[in-house]
Formats: structure tokens, C-alpha cells, sequence
């Protein structure tokens, strides 16, 4: 078999056998297919795409090339939840502790940033001294105690994944639905949970630009967990507008632990419909009595002691977290309300800053970023500030407000 000539049937717009499938990603795992040709055929599978047989022997060749986490001694639902990825995403780290409240174990793997879009790896990684990368026996040992543990693709879970993730992330191929399909459900599936709860990201600041292409992925995940026998629910949000109010990674942090103590809006809500969509698939109850378990647990404070608890457990000094003092204000030159707030733009310029990687090698900053002083929806006067930049240093950014703001 030739590397070569396998690049050039899925140019071609053929489709790939098990085998050559096996011969192309396994190769790149062991290092007898180079990143060039890697990046080369994962370029002419975005622009082809693959078909239904190719996308599930992708998820095999994934979960195979590791190990799969046996959770069945852990008493109770185990379930997991995962984003397609987006600006100002920081959801998990708000669900994780209130379904972990309920009652429900919420074992966690969790990604490093993907093109413009965030990774909670990265984010918690923002936090001092936190272990990003648990062994098995430490990650079941928590979820076990604690019932919330987020880790890092250990070494030995879909390690293919690792290596192709990375990759797409420089290489302009993370939008491809069967690329994210087999990343994602390989991951989960290897991961143990019983149930998969999968949030699909929609609009400019995400890989799915429309909802035919989010709707095409939730078809297929669903269809990949329910052939591994686990009950995969997908969800699909907006991501036309930045979730929140912060982006970058300790800001991030921050905004999550302000919705736990109690901070209100857009984000909030979304938290609230995915843990109590999680909360009733585990526990076979009606949403409405989820959803009132969910909102006792954030207004008793138990979801957000569960934070600080989970973010001690993993070793993470919680007052360490810290924003950068170089801040730029963006004032508005327009009166208005605010129409929209490109989350795709917002997403760039985060990345500008130094939040998120331009090539493998790049490190993040994790004390830059960009709040959001006005939301959609709010007025504005001339001069109000529109957007606070988090920098490196004091040197001034040119900043043209109406690629992100849009000011009617
Ligand atoms: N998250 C993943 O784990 N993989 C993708 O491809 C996209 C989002």
C-alpha cells in the first residue's frame, strides 16, 4: 500500500478502505506517514468528505489505537458532555459541577484549543498547580469520591486522536464533519460514560457555519453512539455570538465561577438546559424536576463548592488565577443598541492576542483575552466602551470596531 496513491483516491473523491484507512492513520500514529502527508490527506477528506462506512471505521481505528477506561465498577450514570467547540465556550466547567451536585458522575475529557475556537484543557491549565493529566486509576478515583474529574487525553485514550488533532488544528482541517464526528465520539466512547451529551456549536464562531451542516453532525454522532450501544444526545446552540461575556483563559475561568455564584443571563440559561437535559436522561426523571434540581443546587452554592472542591482536588490554587494589567478599552463611535457581535471575529482576535495557537509549538498566554462590556441587545452612547482587550504588553492594537460590533 502507498501513501501516496491513497491521498490521490480521496483527492479523487473515492472512498477509503478499512485497510487503507488502518495504513494512512495508523501509519501517522507510528510514524512512517509523515505530517506533510498527513495533513495532505486530511485536507482532501474536508473538501471530499467520507461516507457513512468510512466515518465508523475512522472511530474504530481511533478507539483501537488506545485504550478503552472500564467505569462499570463506579456505582451509578456515568455522563459525559462535550462541545463542538466555540467562542467564550466555557460551559463544562459551570455543568460539570452542578450535575455533579445532582447526583450524576460527570467523567470528563476534555480537549486543548481547536482552531479560533477554546479548549477547557487550556483553561484550566490557566489555573496554578492544576493537573490537567490524570492516570486512569487517579481520574476513577475522583469521579469516584467527588463524582466531576476533567483530564486531558491520557497517553493511552485514542492517542490518534491526539496526534490528528493537533495536526487539523494547524493545518485549516477542523471543519469536516466526519473529522469531528470520529475525533469526537472515538473520544467519548473510549471514555467510558454511559451516556454522551454532545452540545453542537452553529453559527460564524463555529466549525458548523449553518444549521444543514450541524444537523448532518448530530445525525451521524448519534447514529456512532448508538451503534457502540451508548445513548448520544446532541444539542445544537448558537455560536453566532460569543458565549458570555469573557474570552480567553482565566477570564474564562473567572465568568464560569460568576455564573455559579449566581451571575445571570444568556449563559447561564444555556447551563441550565444542558445540565437539566443530562440530569433527566441519567436519572430518568421528567426535565421540569431537573431543571429544579439544577437551579436549587446553584442558588444553595453546592454547584459552586463543588467547583473550588474539584478544582482542590486536582491540585489547582484557585487564587492564582490572574488577568493581565495591559487593557485597551474600545469605545464605540456609534449610538445605537447592538445588533450583533461577530463571534468568529472576536474569536481571531483572542487568538491575536495570544489565547489560543497559531502552529503546534505556539504557548498561550493564559492571563489574555477580551471581555465584553456590551451584549446584543444592549444601547450604546458615543464613547461608551464597547469591549476591553486583556494584552501582552501596552503596545496599542488597531482595532476597526465594525468587524466586530454592529451597532444599529
Ligand atoms: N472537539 C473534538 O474533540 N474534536 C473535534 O474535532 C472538534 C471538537
Amino acid at each position: 500500500m502507498n501513501i501516496v496513491e491513497i491521498i490521490s483516491k480521496k483527492k479523487n473523491g473515492l472512498s477509503l478502505t478499512r485497510e487503507e484507512l488502518e495504513f494512512a492513520f495508523n501509519g501517522y500514529l507510528n510514524g512512517t506517514v509523515h505530517d506533510y502527508q498527513m495533513s495532505a490527506l486530511l485536507m482532501a477528506i474536508c473538501i471530499k468528505g467520507m461516507n457513512d462506512t468510512e466515518t465508523f471505521d475512522l472511530v474504530d481505528i481511533f478507539i483501537k489505537s488506545g485504550d478503552v477506561l472500564d467505569l462499570s465498577n463506579i456505582e451509578g450514570i456515568k455522563v459525559d458532555k462535550h462541545s463542538t467547540g466555540g467562542i467564550g465556550d466555557k460551559v463544562t466547567l459551570i455543568i460539570g459541577p452542578i450535575v455533579a451536585s445532582c447526583g450524576v458522575i460527570v467523567p470528563k475529557m476534555s480537549g486543548r484549543g481547536l482552531g479560533i475556537t477554546g479548549g477547557t484543557i487550556d483553561k484550566l491549565e490557566s489555573i496554578k498547580g492544576f493537573k490537567v493529566s490524570l492516570t486512569d486509576d487517579e481520574f476513577i478515583k475522583q469521579i469516584s469520591d467527588i463524582g466531576f474529574a476533567v483530564t486531558g487525553q491520557t497517553k493511552n485514550l485514542c492517542p490518534l486522536d491526539k496526534v490528528i488533532y493537533a495536526l487539523r488544528d494547524v493545518t485549516g482541517t477542523t471543519d469536516s464533519i466526519p473529522l469531528i464526528a470520529s475525533s469526537i465520539m472515538s473520544k467519548k466512547i473510549a471514555g467510558g460514560a454511559d451516556k454522551i451529551f454532545i452540545d453542537i456549536k452553529c453559527g460564524n464562531g463555529a466549525m458548523m457555519k449553518d444549521m444543514d451542516s450541524a444537523l448532518k453532525l448530530k445525525d451521524v454522532m448519534e447514529r456512532i453512539g448508538a451503534f457502540y450501544n451508548r445513548e448520544t444526545i446532541c444539542e445544537v446552540s448558537d455560536m453566532n455570538t460569543p458565549l458570555g461575556s469573557n474570552i480567553g483563559n482565566s477570564l474564562e475561568v473567572i465568568e464560569a465561577m460568576d455564573v455559579l455564584k449566581g451571575k445571570t443571563g444568556k449563559l447561564r440559561k444555556l447551563c441550565i438546559k444542558i445540565s437539566s437535559t443530562m440530569i433527566s436522561k441519567s436519572k430518568g426523571v421528567s426535565y421540569a424536576e431537573a431543571e429544579k434540581e439544577v437551579l436549587e443546587v446553584l442558588e444553595s452554592g453546592k454547584a459552586y463548592n463543588k467547583f473550588l472542591e474539584f478544582v482542590k482536588y486536582q491540585g489547582g490554587d484557585i487564587s492564582s488565577l490572574t488577568v493581565s494589567k495591559h487593557k485597551q478599552e474600545i469605545k464605540s463611535q456609534k449610538e445605537g443598541v447592538v445588533d450583533a457581535i461577530s463571534a468568529q471575529e472576536i474569536g481571531k482576535l483572542s487568538c491575536v492576542l495570544g489565547a489560543g495557537r497559531e502552529s503546534k509549538e505556539d504557548t498561550i498566554d493564559y492571563t489574555v483575552g477580551i471581555t465584553l462590556e456590551k451584549l446584543v441587545g444592549d444601547k450604546v452612547t458615543f464613547g461608551d466602551t464597547l469591549f476591553t482587550l486583556y494584552k501582552k504588553d501596552d503596545k496599542d492594537i488597531e482595532i476597526n470596531v465594525d468587524d466586530y460590533y454592529t451597532i444599529n
